[in-house]
Order: C-alpha cells, then structure tokens, then sequence
C-alpha cells in the first residue's frame, strides 16, 4: 500500500512535470509570434510608379528611392514582408481599388478627392508643386504659365494646379502616362514648362546641368500638400502601418533615410503637426 502511494506520488510528480513543461513551451511559442509578427503575417503586394526620381525609379531592374528605402523601413517595424512592384501611376489605383495590392507608395499626395475612394496613412513626406523650365525663360512664376504649353503627368496634383491656371480643357496643357515623358516634352522643345513635385523637377535640374534648366517656386500659388501610403478603403493594415510610421519618425530612421537621399534635414515639425491632426 505504502509501496503504490509512493509510485503514484512519483507518477503524479512527473505527470505535473510534463505539464508544466508543455506549458512553458507554448507560452514560448506564443511570446516568439507576437515578437517577429513575421511567420503570421502574409508577404504584402505594394505597387509604385518607379519613374519618379528620387522618390521611386528603376536602377536596372531594382526599384530604388526615398520611398523605396521607407518602405522597407515602415513594413520591417511594422512585421511584415514585401514585394515593390512598379506597375505605373495609372494602374496603382486600379489595384488598390480593385484590392489587387495592399499598398501603394509613389509620392501620392493626401487629398480629400481621392480619399473617398482610398484610405491614407499618416503623411510621411512635405511636398509642394514646382515649375521646371529652360534657364533665361521669361516665365517667372504661376501666372506667367497661362499662354503657354505646360507638360504634366496625367492624373497627378500637377495636372490639376496647371488646370486651375489654364482651364480645365486647354489644350496647351500636354498629359503623360508618366513624369519622365513630361520633362523629355519640355527637353526636346515641345513644352515650355513642367509642373511636378519640387523634390523631382530640383533633383532632374541638378542631375543634368548640362540640360541648363531652372526650378521656379510660387508658394503663393501652390500650396503644400503631404505624401501618404494608399491602401484599399477598409484596409486593416493602415493601423500597424501608422503605427510603424511614428515609430521611424520618432528613432531618427526617417530622418537618416531622408538625409541619404535629399542631403538636408527634413522638416520633421511641420510632418509631425500633420500626423498630429490626423
Ligand atoms: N504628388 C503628386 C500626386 O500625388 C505626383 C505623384 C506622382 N508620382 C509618381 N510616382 N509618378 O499627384
């Protein structure tokens, strides 16, 4: 009797053993998920116009860029794992409409028209629309663009500050597919001016002073406007996303991934305030 209550004891003992050490176990496996997020998380499908220097564009045949670069920073933080497909400005908004992709990353600016059909992340970017043109020209400013050809990207905010200038069906307004045709229209004579976002007309002036072009600005004429991530409207990844996007603004990634394209400290106050708002 003495002999079978110890076995039992010695039973019970190593059956509560077992247990406990079952238990350790899938706590571990559950604290290792919540860690990485990695293995749960699904590998997102994130669509660019990579013809937008230096924001996103080709280098052979990696996209590469500021966007590009946070991106890969935003998604890391955020848990999970990314393809960067450049598909075109057109089509981006097809996919994410249409719930093709997850996220869109392709300088798109944060405005009230597009948000009825897109849901946006907090604004990571300060931009505003400039005016590209040959040095010497005797455009000096917005109004100075009324008589004359101005080439846009189609479907851009560009587009739509040249259109408010000229009309909405002016002719003299030329529209490409994408920003590089625009600025090739205006290099070969068939534009006098270009409007984009500064941080593509200043960089394509600098890169190719042998072109002898010059950025003009006219803030009273074109106002700020923020860059945002697009998702499909319902879009349960604009939580972890926002969430990751404050968290890079906040450790100095952005501020250091912003430096390595742009040579300059951004202007991490007025995003903030805008995030801020949000
Ligand atoms: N920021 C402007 C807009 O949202 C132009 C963006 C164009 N981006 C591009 N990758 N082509 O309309």
């Amino acid at each position: 009797m003495k002999k079978i209550s110890f076995l039992s004891v010695m039973i019970l003992t190593i059956f509560t053993l077992i247990l406990s050490a079952c238990g350790t176990s899938k706590e571990n496996t559950e604290e290792g998920k919540n860690g990485s997020g990695d293995e749960s998380k699904k590998t997102i499908r994130v669509v660019t116009d990579a013809a937008y220097a230096p924001f996103e564009y080709m280098d052979k045949d990696k996209i590469v860029g500021f966007d590009a670069d946070f991106i890969k920073a935003v998604a890391k933080e955020a848990g999970y794992q990314m393809e960067l497909v450049h598909v075109g400005w057109d089509p981006i908004f097809v996919e994410i409409e249409g719930k093709l992709a997850d996220v869109a990353i392709s300088s798109i600016t944060i405005n009230d028209e597009r948000k009825q059909s897109y849901d946006f992340s907090l604004p990571y970017f300060l931009s505003t629309n400039k005016i590209l043109v040959p040095k010497g020209s005797d455009i000096k400013s917005a109004e100075d663009l009324k008589d004359k050809v101005v080439a846009v990207q189609n479907g851009t905010t560009g587009q739509e500050v040249v259109e408010a200038l000229l009309g909405k069906n002016n002719k003299n307004i030329k529209k490409f597919e994408n920003n590089n045709l625009a600025i090739l229209e205006l290099t070969s004579g068939g534009a006098d001016a270009v409007v984009a976002d500064n941080g593509v007309v200043e960089a394509y002036a600098a890169n190719n002073p042998d072109q002898k072009l010059e950025v003009l600005t006219d803030s009273g004429t074109f106002s700020a406007e923020f860059y945002g991530l697009m998702f499909p409207k319902g879009s349960e990844l604009k939580a972890d996303f926002d969430k990751a996007i404050k968290k890079v603004f906040e450790d100095g990634t952005y501020t250091k991934i912003y430096k390595e394209w742009f040579g300059q400290e951004p202007d991490l106050e007025t995003i903030q305030a805008e995030q801020e708002k949000q």
